[in-house]
């Protein structure tokens, strides 16, 4: 997809500030600093839209923004940081948890992993949530950059075993910093958006 125009809609903490329309959307889900919002600066060619940073944490709102006037992608905080407080802890996940139980605009989770490591348990009970909630969910495996090639398929079939990836739920690998993977990744949002 060729993005002409992004823009970030609103930072909501609560249902009451989701945009009111029918747009579709696709949700950014994953451990703190997994890739999250360098992500979607890497999908929609922008180097910050989306606030990054090095320290876990950063994306504390829920972000929506708007992608060519056509749908939107929600940045939602990390799971899985161990400095930020218990009560804290407790918000962001109710918060998480509201979004995707009751959005109906929600097409598809992105649930995000470092491909460099195994999934963490947090990974694995956020799969089996969708799951059992039946939310349309792809697996996307990031810092793929940081990965030797000898290991991909190693890595790749760990992601698969460990998260007990549904057959068609769809893995893909993808980096932030050169961008392998944004086409397929494209292919597969425009194929949904089509629907
Ligand atoms: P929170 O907002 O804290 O939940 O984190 P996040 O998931 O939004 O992570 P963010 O995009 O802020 O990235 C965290 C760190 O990882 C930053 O230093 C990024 O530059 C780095 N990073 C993200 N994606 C990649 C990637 O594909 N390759 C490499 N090498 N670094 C990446
Ligand atoms: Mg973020």
């Amino acid at each position: 997809m060729k993005v002409n125009k992004a823009e970030i809609i609103i930072s909501a903490v609560e249902e009451a500030q989701y945009p009111s329309d029918e747009l579709l959307e696709f949700a950014l889900i994953g451990r703190s600093n997994v890739g999250k919002s360098s992500f979607i600066n890497a999908m929609i060619n922008r180097k910050a839209l989306a606030r990054t940073s090095s320290q876990p944490g950063k994306t504390q709102t829920m972000n929506f923004y708007l992608i060519n006037e056509m749908f939107r992608f929600v940045d939602l905080p990390g799971y899985g940081y161990a400095k930020v407080s218990q009560k804290e802890r407790e918000k962001w996940g109710q918060m998480i948890e509201k979004y995707l139980s009751i959005r109906e605009n929600l097409q598809c989770v992105l649930l995000l992993v470092d491909f460099r490591h195994p999934p963490t348990r947090d990974d694995i009970a956020m799969y089996q949530w969708l799951k059992h909630f039946q939310i349309k969910t792809a697996v996307i495996a990031t810092k793929l950059d940081k990965v030797k090639r000898s290991q991909h398929q190693k890595n790749k079939k760990m992601i698969k075993e460990d998260l007990q990836l549904n057959k068609g739920d769809a893995l893909f690998t993808f980096s932030a910093q050169d961008k392998t993977g944004k086409e397929e990744i494209w292919q597969f949002l425009e194929d949904i958006l089509k629907t």
